[in-house]
């Protein structure tokens, strides 16, 4: 038995705000922004829109494309950082309700812009489990409401979207065992929490009524909203996505130059340029489309694959690594030959 992608599908909100616009209102302009980042533009959710209304547009897409009903979805695990709600109800539930799947278990998972594949990770090990159930995998993001647009180094890295792929299995009996093409790498550095971190949370005390000792209502709720420190990002990703790939590689075997595709999470094209460069690769082989997108955190590795499929440059049988890192700091990657995993 093997367990495979399914289906691809993805969203972008039609709103879309160019450098030129962010330009008139803060210092700065397109030719900083693209040739320091590779980013033209970015698509912005609109008013009837959120992480759950893309993320069920995705997996609508993505089950589609498998042929799948809602109904024979067993899990939805989708990967975010921007939740509708912070943090339940989980914005996985709410998209199960949207879509119908009354058959499917859902909770969201936050691993930042790696979420993609840990989430994938996770589906993987229920399909294995569960051969005879679909898992609904989705990264979804509206960044575009944590930034602060007054930040000029941060908020003109990010936008909004969402991606999905549907995980099935091609013998749903179960008779055979397992066997996989692909490996996966999953990891951490909590010393690098700081790096990028979005406020509003639980960890400021509360205030105590010294009368009663009971809490006092919490009057100064911090407004959610991004803080980076880029030159520190910039170097860990440069560093960790290259090592990540290369380790899967050996892991199996085999060497860079093998890869047909290489789906990393886009972040700065500079990123991905001097990541090809440390792995001695053409930068062809790396999917590109930030310049367009930004960076949509957990949903930017789902819209490019969803993107190389429907541009007929996925096709099967292609040895392709997804590699992704992000807040936490946290690091993911996958190695497969597509579809299976
Ligand atoms: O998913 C992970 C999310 N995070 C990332 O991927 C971030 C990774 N880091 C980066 O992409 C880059 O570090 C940035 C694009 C954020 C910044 O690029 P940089 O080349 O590292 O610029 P810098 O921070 O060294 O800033 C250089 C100058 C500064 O001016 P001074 O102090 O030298 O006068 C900045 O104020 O560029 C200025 N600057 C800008 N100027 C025009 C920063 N942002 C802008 C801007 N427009 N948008």
């Amino acid at each position: 038995m093997s367990i495979r992608i399914l289906g691809t599908g993805s969203y972008l909100p039609p709103k879309v705000v160019t450098n030129d616009d962010v330009g008139r209102r803060l210092d700065t302009t397109d030719e900083w922004i693209y040739s320091h980042t590779g980013i033209h533009s970015r698509h912005v959710a609109g008013e009837n829109e959120s992480t759950s209304t893309m993320a069920a547009e995705a997996g609508r897409a993505a089950m589609a494309a498998a042929g799948v009903s809602p109904e024979e979805i067993g899990l939805i695990v989708l990967a975010t950082s921007t939740p509708d709600y912070n943090p339940f109800p989980s914005t996985a539930c709410v998209v199960q309700g949207m879509l119908g799947c009354t058959n499917a278990g859902a909770f969201d998972l936050q691993a930042a812009c790696a979420g993609f594949v840990y989430a994938l990770e996770q589906a993987r090990g229920f399909v294995n489990f569960y051969p005879d159930k679909k898992a609904l995998v989705i990264g979804a993001e509206t960044l575009t409401r944590v930034l602060d647009w007054n930040d000029r180094s941060s908020c003109i890295l990010f936008g909004d979207g969402a991606g999905a792929v549907v995980l099935g299995c091609d013998d749903p009996a179960g008779q055979a065992s397992a066997k996989t093409t692909a490996h996966t790498i999953l990891g951490a550095d909590g010393k690098g929490s700081h790096f990028i971190s979005r406020s509003g949370g639980c960890r400021e005390p509360l205030k105590f009524d010294p009368e009663t000792g009971i809490p006092l209502p919490n009057d100064n709720p911090e407004p959610p909203m991004m803080t980076l420190m880029g030159h520190d990002v910039f170097a860990f990703a440069v560093r960790t996505l290259s090592k990540v790939a290369r380790d899967l590689c050996e892991k199996l075997g085999t060497s860079p130059e093998e890869l047909d595709r290489v789906f990393a999470h886009q972040a700065n094209g500079r990123i991905i340029e001097a990541v090809a460069r440390r792995m001695k690769l053409p930068i062809e082989k790396f999917w590109l489309n930030l310049e367009t997108t930004a960076n949509t955190s957990a949903a930017s590795i789902p819209i490019s694959l969803d993107q190389a499929v429907k541009a007929g440059e996925l096709k099967d049988g292609m040895k392709i690594v997804m590699v992704g890192f992000g807040a936490g700091l946290t690091y993911a990657g996958t190695y497969c030959t597509w579809p299976e995993l």
